[in-house]
């Protein structure tokens, strides 16, 4: 990556605590998005997505490492400086209807009232260009109930666009769509990115969101462990590589693992620029 980063964290680490026990959600991860970039980051169920994006929102203050936005370490910052950078700098699209939509109002209410709360001039107008924006400005009269769920998180989309965000993230936006409306929703992000350059950070667990976006990172157990692009010609992704984080620490897929005989120590060889890894005699088997 060439340009600096406008969204970075390092060695971000996520302990939560339940009674007497921790949950590990994060554990040293590193992610740096650059400018105009849209990243995916796709995982299983409890692999860390929403926690990492609640952090990178600046709602969750986590455990360790640091986030940063443009100039604005998040970790360090007053709760003023946290509030403009979620006001000024963010929009954030959530997976479910009702999280993101009041179900008494109709679209172009919903737009608007962001647009009050913010309190931008001629919010009418900026909502129905907005609405227009996202494809529904034929649907701007219809109240939640009277909307498809796609077209539900595009009344979403717009109202996370209203502040002109200069990040935009989505936790699992079309985690309750199907396969069609979410491929609309997608594309339309994707659409969004290419006109305006909107940044994008955009949490999934359908591996499809990878054909649309920049870059997609998978991780497992609060860890990047592999990051790759979509290739439009070949029609998959390439260019597969496993990540290595700033303290050296990289994570084998299953094949790789079942490759060592599932041991847990290996011996790792250098070699002319190469590094082999080999499992130890009498290593654990699992
Ligand atoms: N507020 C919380 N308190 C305690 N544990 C939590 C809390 N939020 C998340 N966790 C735990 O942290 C881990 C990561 O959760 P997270 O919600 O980030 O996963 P996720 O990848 O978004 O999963 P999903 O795909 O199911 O949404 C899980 O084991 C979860 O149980
Ligand atoms: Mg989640």
């Amino acid at each position: 990556m060439t340009a600096t980063p406008l969204l970075e964290c390092t060695q971000l680490t996520q302990i939560y605590r339940v009674g007497a026990s921790e949950v590990i959600a994060l554990q040293g991860l590193d992610l740096a998005v650059a400018p105009g970039e849209m990243v995916g980051v796709i995982g299983s169920s409890g692999s860390g997505k929403s926690t990492l994006l609640r952090a990178l929102s600046g709602l969750l203050q986590p455990s360790g490492g640091s986030v940063r936005f443009d100039d604005v370490e998040l970790g360090s910052a007053s709760p003023a400086e946290l509030d403009t950078y979620r006001r000024d700098d963010v929009g954030f699209v959530w997976q479910s209807n009702a999280e993101n939509l009041l179900p008494e109002q109709t679209a172009e209410m919903n737009v608007k009232l962001i647009l009050d709360l913010l309190g931008v001039d001629e919010a009418g107008d900026r909502a129905v260009e907005l609405l227009e924006r996202v494809g529904l400005g034929d649907r701007r009269t219809h109240l939640p109930t009277e909307l498809s769920g796609g077209e539900q998180q595009r009344v979403a989309l717009a109202m996370a666009l209203a502040n002109s965000p200069r990040l935009l993230l989505a936790d699992e936006p079309t985690g309750a769509l199907d396969a069609e409306s979410s491929a609309a929703m997608f594309e339309l992000m994707r659409e969004i990115q290419q006109e305006d350059g909107l940044t994008q950070v955009i949490v999934s667990h359908d591996g499809e969101l990878a054909r649309y976006v920049d870059r997609v990172i998978r991780i497992r157990d609060g860890r990047v462990s592999s990051e790759n692009r979509w290739d439009d010609a070949a029609g998959h992704e390439t260019g597969e590589a496993l990540v290595i984080d700033t303290i050296g620490r990289l994570q084998l897929t299953d094949e790789q693992r079942a490759a060592l005989g599932g041991s847990d120590r290996v011996t790792a060889e250098v070699r002319d620029g190469e590094v082999t890894i080999r499992p130890v005699d009498g290593g654990e088997r699992s």
